[in-house]
């Protein structure tokens, strides 16, 4: 059981092409669970999980993005998001979920949130489930036509987004892992 717990961390990878069948609910529903169980400073919890499943809601994400850093002069994303090819979903995953968190909930709320968005992409690896981070969203979600439409949505009007991930199962193999930088740890002697 250890073993498979420390195989399924060694063996995760982004996955960048997806099926588009959906994710039985009780899947989800433990991918979303076992990210509720991330660690967090001072046991603050400060994240909000707001999980959008569907083609259509999912290519809505990507239109109401592509529309809102095209209306961002500074949004470093702007040749990404504009391309034709992008999408939130890699044009397949089902499930894309949203990690927001009020600014001040926790003195740390990026790492909070990136450890509940890493927690559950090592459940849906676990449960044979692929997923991707998909950052593009963070820097654009004050934008105030695509903050309209995340409140629509039901991401929490004071909250900033911190992470999103995509979810579904892979198509085809996962790539291999990227080599390891060297040098990247010391063992202090005793
Ligand atoms: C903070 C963060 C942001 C990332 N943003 C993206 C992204 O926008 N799109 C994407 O395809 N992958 C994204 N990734 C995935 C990384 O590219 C990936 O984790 C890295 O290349 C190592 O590959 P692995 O996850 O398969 O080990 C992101 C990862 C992290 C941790």
């Amino acid at each position: 059981m250890r073993q498979a717990v420390l195989n399924n961390i060694l063996t995760r990878r982004s996955i960048r092409k997806f099926q588009s069948a959906p994710i039985p609910r009780e899947s989800l529903e433990k991918i979303v669970e076992a990210g509720l169980y991330a660690p967090s400073a001072r046991n603050s919890q400060p994240w909000h999980l707001t999980v959008v499943s569907g083609q259509d809601r999912l290519a809505r994400i990507t239109a109401e993005l592509k529309a809102a850093v095209s209306r961002m002069p500074d949004n470093p994303y702007k040749e990404v998001v504009g391309s034709a090819a992008y999408s939130v979903n890699y044009g397949a995953a089902p499930v894309f979920i949203i990690v927001s968190a009020a600014p001040d909930s926790s003195p740390v709320v990026v790492a909070d949130c990136s450890l509940a968005l890493g927690t559950m992409f090592l459940a849906a690896h676990a449960l044979g489930i692929g997923s991707c981070w998909i950052n593009q969203l963070g820097i654009a979600c004050d934008e105030p036509g695509f903050r309209a439409f995340l409140t629509q949505l039901g991401v929490p009007a004071q909250n900033r987004i911190y992470g999103c991930g995509a979810f579904g199962f892979a198509e085809g193999d996962a790539p291999p892992a990227p080599a390891r930088k060297e040098g990247r740890v010391t063992y202090v002697p005793e």
